[in-house]
């Protein structure tokens, strides 16, 4: 288990779209932009699957994943951590609503086909210089 202090919650929240990295079960990587992220503690991120394809595959065979996301002064974080899908229940019908908002708020066909809940295992840090890729937590 690894805890987000504030400031790297504070980094997440503020872009627009984070790194997704996921791998087949042979190591092929797979990295892709998500913007439907939320934090839900400080252990643990959602994603939205509107449209995973090799990445929800990819999870299917392999839980593992990492998110890297970075701000201005590139300031940066990798979490890399175990990941489970939720299709039903309560967080999945949670991420169904948030994004059918999102939906009508830009007008656009918008569904949620799962919820993809990272629990966070490691934190490195990713900005450049001689602590580049620091094991934070
Ligand atoms: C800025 C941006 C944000 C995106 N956000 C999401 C998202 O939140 N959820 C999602 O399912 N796809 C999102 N996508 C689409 C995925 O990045 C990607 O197209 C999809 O996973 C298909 O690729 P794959 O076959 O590698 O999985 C986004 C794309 C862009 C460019």
């Amino acid at each position: 288990m690894a805890k987000m202090t504030d400031r790297i919650k504070e980094l997440f929240n503020e872009q627009q779209a984070v790194i997704l990295a996921t791998a087949t079960k042979d190591g092929v990587p797979n990295a892709v932009p998500v913007g439907a992220k939320k934090i839900l503690d400080d252990e643990t991120i959602l994603i939205s699957d509107q449209y995973f394809n090799k990445t929800l595959q990819n999870l299917k065979d392999n839980d593992q994943a990492a998110v890297t996301f970075w701000g201005d002064n590139s300031e940066g974080y990798q979490l890399k951590g175990i990941v489970t899908i939720e299709t039903s229940g309560e967080r999945f019908e949670e991420t169904a609503k948030w994004i059918e908002g999102i939906a009508k708020m830009i007008n656009r066909p918008l569904k949620s086909k799962g919820a993809i809940i990272l629990n966070i295992k490691e934190i490195f840090s990713v900005a450049p210089g001689p602590n580049a890729g620091a094991k934070l937590a």
